[in-house]
């Protein structure tokens, strides 16, 4: 399966994409955006028309030119370009109110890239500005290994052939217990590509030391905002949005 394919069907916000919509719709009017990682476009669905600029970008030449063939006659064709995360020297500093990296695109670069790629997130928004994104939980792992039963022989057999190739690939879920981040191979894609897994509490720390303020963060499963008290309980959400402000430049 291509993974242009996989996201053909995706055009719901996520729970979180939701609630966050909801504390800025008001000033999206007033925003220049950028898009990262679109994808087919999901979001640029739901964001273009209420921004007064959008811009999106995607590395990946097939979901550009996917995109462009499902929507040949789209008046933003123009604001959807290739473009790269870690270098956005296309784009001034201090350019956009309001940056989006949704569904954990940011987690399939390595760990320096990542870093690079925030910032360049910083160098390209406004001070001020918003930065939403989402990424792997870390503490979410010792669900990637469950076994549930009473579905079937089929899905029974499916899962015990899953759960000996997570071994295989990652080793047992305790290897992650002292860790921040890993990069895990959680089946996605057939095994076929590696993911970057982070604590919470890691990354706030990470934004922090990047200079990124008042951090929020959002849970998959409910939207709501999750309270930081809490950071070590998050075990139920396999990835988590991130809310943050933009900071001024050093
Ligand atoms: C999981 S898909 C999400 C697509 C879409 N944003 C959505 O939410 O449905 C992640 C996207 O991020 C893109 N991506 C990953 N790393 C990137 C980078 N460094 N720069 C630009 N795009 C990137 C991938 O090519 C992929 O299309």
């Amino acid at each position: 399966m291509k993974v242009v394919n996989v996201y053909v069907n995706e055009k719901k916000l996520q729970k979180p994409e939701e609630t966050i919509m909801g504390f800025i719709d008001p000033q999206l009017p007033n925003w220049r955006m950028l898009d990262i990682g679109i994808g087919l476009g999901r979001t640029t669905h739901h964001f273009a028309h209420r921004v007064k600029e959008y811009i999106g970008i995607d590395y990946s030449f097939a979901m550009i030119k996917t995109y462009r063939q499902l929507f040949p006659d789209s008046s933003l064709n123009g604001n959807i370009r290739l473009g790269d995360a870690r270098m956005m020297q296309d784009f001034e500093a201090d350019c956009f109110d309001f940056i989006l990296f949704s569904f954990n695109g940011i987690d399939y670069i390595s760990h320096e890239d990542r870093l690079h790629a925030l910032e360049e997130i910083k160098r390209v928004g406004k001070k001020g500005g918003l930065f939403v994104f989402s990424t792997h939980n870390l503490q979410y792992i010792d669900n990637l290994y469950t076994i549930k039963f009473g579905s079937g022989l089929k899905h029974f057999l499916y899962q015990c052939y899953r759960y000996l190739r997570l071994i295989y690939h990652n080793g047992l879920p305790q290897r992650y217990r002292d860790k921040d981040f890993a990069i895990i191979n959680d089946g996605a894609y057939h095994f076929k590509v590696t993911t970057y897994y982070i604590k919470p509490a890691a990354q706030i720390e990470q934004l922090k030391r990047l200079g990124f303020k008042n951090i929020r963060l959002f849970s998959l499963k409910t939207g709501v905002e999750i309270p930081k008290t809490d950071l070590n309980q998050l075990t139920k959400d396999s990835w988590i949005y991130y809310l943050c402000e933009i900071p001024a430049k050093n």
